[in-house]
Parts: C-alpha cells; structure tokens; sequence
C-alpha cells in the first residue's frame, strides 16, 4: 500500500475518473438499503485489492468472528462486545453461551410491556395522569444515542409523546426542563451502565427533588425508571423494582442504544419502530459477517479512513447529512469514533507506530455548508468527507429535499472537480481533488438508521483491529474524572486545595474572588 499511495498521490481524482469509464459503477456498493458510492476517492482497483488483502492480513475476518462468537476481544477490561447480541433474533445464534445473552428477548419483551403500559395510561403518574413526558438522564452514551435516534425519527414520535433529555452537570437542562413541564405527566429514565456517574447521578438526585418538592416523596417510584446494570445503586436511589431494565457488561457505553438504553427512545417511538431499528442493525451485522472483504461496507469505509488518515495524514474527518433530523449524527459519531480509537497504545501493551483515530467532526448539510465549508474547498487542509444523503424526505414536503439532494451532489461535485479558467484571480480558484463518500438511501427510517449506526460501529471496529488498539475501552475519561472529584470540594469551599497545579490555583483564586 505504501508503495501503491506513491502512484495513486500524483493522480487526481479527474484523471482516475477520466481513465476508467466503468468507474462509478466499479466503486460503488450496496448493503440493505444503503447504496455507498466511494468512486469519488483516491483509488483504483488495485487500491481496493490492496485494502482486502491488509485486512485478512491483519486478521479482520478472524476478528469479525471472535466478536460475534463473544470472546472477550475488549482485552484490557477482560469483556466480550456483544452489541449485535442485542439486535439478533435467536436463530442467529450470537454468543448464545456468553452469560446474559438469553436474557436478551426478556428484557425486550420487559420494555414492550412497560411502554404498551404507559402508551395505555395503565402505568401513570402519581396522581393517576398519562405520563407523555419522557426525559432520559445520562451522559455520554447514555444519552448521545437516545438523543440522536429520537431526533431522527421524530416523524415516529407516538401521538401526545414527548422526549427530553438532561446530560451536563450544569443543572441548567434540567433547570429549563422544570419551567416547561408538568411534574404530574413527566417520566424520567436514569440511563446509567454504572449508575454511579456523576453527571448522571446529579441530575438525576436534582430531578428526584424536584419529584419530591412538587409531588412528595411517595411519587418518586411513578415517575423514575431505569436502565443500568448496577442493582444495588437502583435500589439505594429509590427505583421501583418493576421498573428497572437490566443490560450486561458486554454492552459498552456507546454501543448500548440497542440496549434498554434505548428505553427513553422507545417509549417516546414505541416498541415497534424501537425494534425496526434493531432489525436495521441486524442487516448490517449480516452483511458485516457474509460479504467478502473488497465487498464489504463497513471494512472498506474503515480502510478509506486508514488510507487518507495513515498514507495521505489526513487528521480530521468530517460527516455531512443531508436531513436535518440527522443533526445529532455527527456528535453521535464523535463519541463512538473517537472514544473508541483515540488510543495510542497497542492490545500488547506498546506503543502505536501510526496514527490511529481521526478527529471526526460534522454538521447537517446545508447549514454547514454557509459555516465551514469554505474551509472544505479552499483550505489548506486535506478533509476527507461522508455524504449522508435520503432520497425522499423525512416528513417534509419533497421539494425541500430535492433541493437538499441538489445541494450535496453539488458539493461532492465542486470538491471533486473545482474549478480553475484562464486569467481567474487566485483566491476564486477552486482547487478540487477532495475525496468523499456518498452514503445514499431511500429515506430516513429506523431500518435505514439502525444500520448507519452499525455500519459506522463496525468502521470503527475494522481501524481497531487493523490498528492493533483496543476499540472498547475509554481509560483516557478516567484521570479527568478522578481530579474533577477532588476539586469538587475545593470548588465548593470544603477545603483547600493541595494539588500541585499553579494553573489551577490561581483559577481557584479568581473565582473565589468574583463570588
Ligand atoms: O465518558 C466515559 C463513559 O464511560 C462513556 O463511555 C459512557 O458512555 C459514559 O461515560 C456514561 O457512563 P454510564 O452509562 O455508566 O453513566
């Protein structure tokens, strides 16, 4: 490959183009219904043949089925990573044996009841009124993936439902949340692995007062629900023991959207489009399992990145969606991106000898394109770009979208071609000669999210494994969290600080100084 990116770095994107008359047809490739057109990227044939081979290489297929088979590939945390666990029907025979994977369809089922429950006012408030208020407390992935998902499929939102969400430890979520609601109709789903994380932990104490102050104590166990795996901490906290719903430390946190973190998301969609959701992530973890590797979506993505991030230096990615309901997509991907391969250490314990995860940042289509994408076309920076494009419109009328469609072929277009004449001032000159995937489906459903979300997921997986780094765990959010504890009390005026840090104690200073 090394010798190959020598060839390919003098060619551009018009030439290749210009070379293969069959090349849009060549680099395309479809998965359930998504259709990938890579064609508008730095490779030929060979490229791709030379991708294929890096990957068994580097032992992908064999990784594939060791995460499918529940070994336990999340080697430093000493866990497997069964989130296609949580979205395949029995007869796939996922990781059966691993404990907890048989209880999957229970919890499933669990949720279905509780929600139908709800949806039926059978399940209500204190004071016996419909609960049509949902708002999920978490953090992270307990929040990044109901937020996402519920603002995707907001066409799918239940009549007289509604979905919240409080996440930053400032309060002021919540503080606004308790202007606009009404205590009586409100849910609150603690969505915490742990159930110990602070920000979590915060709000949710913050919401549970606010329960108490308006409603007494006793309407605590009608309006807080729960999704975690720590059973002691739901207890001490007050959860009614019927309204808890387990997952399993084979579920890390930004992959648990499939799990009954998804629980908020599914109350406010219903359990129906909840599982057209898993049953999208399901396709996508077929085609992962089944198609040969010069033909598989996920790993030719993860092999695009690794080409433009480890031969070409790229050091950002960014994702364009072309619907605004996929506004939350790109932070969405930020988490599972760059908690998952922001590593620098390899599984053996040394050191990477190249880069690993790309800073992946993004905004829906047409607004980003009146923000950065100036940067995009006339930058000195290589970009390389994900196009998320529907074809028809979520909900909208579809002369909007058409308009949206327009406007992201267009830009893939300009980036590709640029633009240059005779006598043109420079600074109008368009270099061109950007790469970009276009990722085009028929509309934004859940099948359609479920699997862009897998599909993504198991990007990062491949880079992971060719990378040789431990894509499942996140040790790097550990130090901050640790000093952030201690300096609680400090900030709060319990005591003085004793940390080392000139920086900090003169900030320290300032602020109690402007109190
Ligand atoms: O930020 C680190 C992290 O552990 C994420 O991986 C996770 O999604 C988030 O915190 C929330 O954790 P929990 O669900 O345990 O509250």
């Amino acid at each position: 490959l090394r010798q190959h990116h020598q060839d390919m770095r003098g060619r551009t994107l018009k030439q290749l183009f210009a070379r293969d008359k069959s090349r849009v047809e060549k680099f395309a490739l479809e998965a359930g219904n998504l259709t990938l057109d890579y064609s508008k990227n730095h490779v030929n044939s060979s490229t791709r043949r030379l991708f294929a081979r890096l990957a068994r290489e580097a032992g992908v297929p064999a990784a594939i089925e060791a995460m499918f088979t529940g070994d336990p590939i999340n080697r430093t945390e000493g866990r497997a990573v069964l989130h296609s666990a949580l979205r395949s029907k029995i007869s796939d025979q996922v990781a059966l044996e691993t404990p907890g994977v048989k209880e999957v369809w229970e919890v499933l089922s669990n949720m279905e009841e509780f929600i139908d429950a709800v949806h039926s006012g059978e399940i209500s408030g204190s004071t016996s009124r419909r609960l049509t208020d949902i708002v999920n407390i978490g953090i992270g992935g307990s929040d990044l993936g109901p937020v996402m998902a519920s603002r995707a499929l907001r066409p799918y939102w239940k009549a007289d439902m509604r979905f919240h969400s409080v996440s930053n430890v400032d309060g002021t979520q919540l503080a606004d949340l308790k202007n606009e609601l009404d205590p009586e109709r409100t849910l609150f789903v603690i969505c915490s692995k742990t159930f110990t994380t602070l920000e979590t932990m915060t709000n949710a104490r913050a919401a549970r007062d606010w329960i108490v102050e308006t409603l007494g104590h006793s309407a605590v166990e009608n309006h807080f629900v729960a999704a975690s795996t720590n059973h002691d901490a739901m207890n001490a906290f007050g959860i009614n023991s019927k309204y808890r719903f387990g997952f399993w430390d084979w579920v890390g946190g930004r992959y648990s959207l499939w799990s009954a973190v998804g629980l908020s998301l599914a109350l406010v969609v219903g359990m129906d489009t909840f599982r057209r959701l898993l049953a999208g992530g399901r396709i996508m973890d077929r085609h992962f399992c089944q198609a040969p590797m010069d033909e598989n979506m996920p790993v030719l993505l993860a092999m695009l990145g690794i080409w433009y991030n480890n031969f070409f230096g790229a050091e950002t990615q960014a994702i364009l969606p072309y619907d605004n309901r996929l506004e939350r997509f790109p932070a969405y991907l930020q988490q599972l991106q760059m908690e998952s391969s922001g590593k620098s250490v390899r599984m053996d314990g040394k050191p990477v000898r190249c880069d690993t995860g790309m800073i992946i940042w993004g905004e829906a289509g047409n607004n980003a394109q009146h923000s950065f994408y100036q940067l995009l076309h006339q930058g000195t920076r290589l970009v390389p770009v994900d196009f998320l494009l529907p074809v028809r419109s979520s909900g909208a009328d579809q002369s909007h979208q058409d308009l949206a469609i327009a406007n992201c072929l267009a830009q893939s277009e300009a980036l590709m071609d640029g633009f240059d004449e005779d006598d043109l001032e420079p600074h109008r000159v368009h270099p061109g000669n950007n790469p970009s995937n276009t990722i085009l489906f028929e509309e934004l459903t859940p099948e359609t999210l479920g699997q862009l979300i897998a599909l993504y997921e198991h990007k990062v997986f491949v880079e992971g494994v060719i990378w040789g780094i431990d894509s499942f765990d996140q040790w790097g959010v550990e130090l901050g969290k640790k000093v952030a504890t201690a300096l609680a009390s400090v900030v709060a005026g319990e005591r003085r600080y004793k940390g080392g840090n000139g920086s900090t104690r003169k900030n320290l200073a300032r602020i109690r100084k402007s109190r």
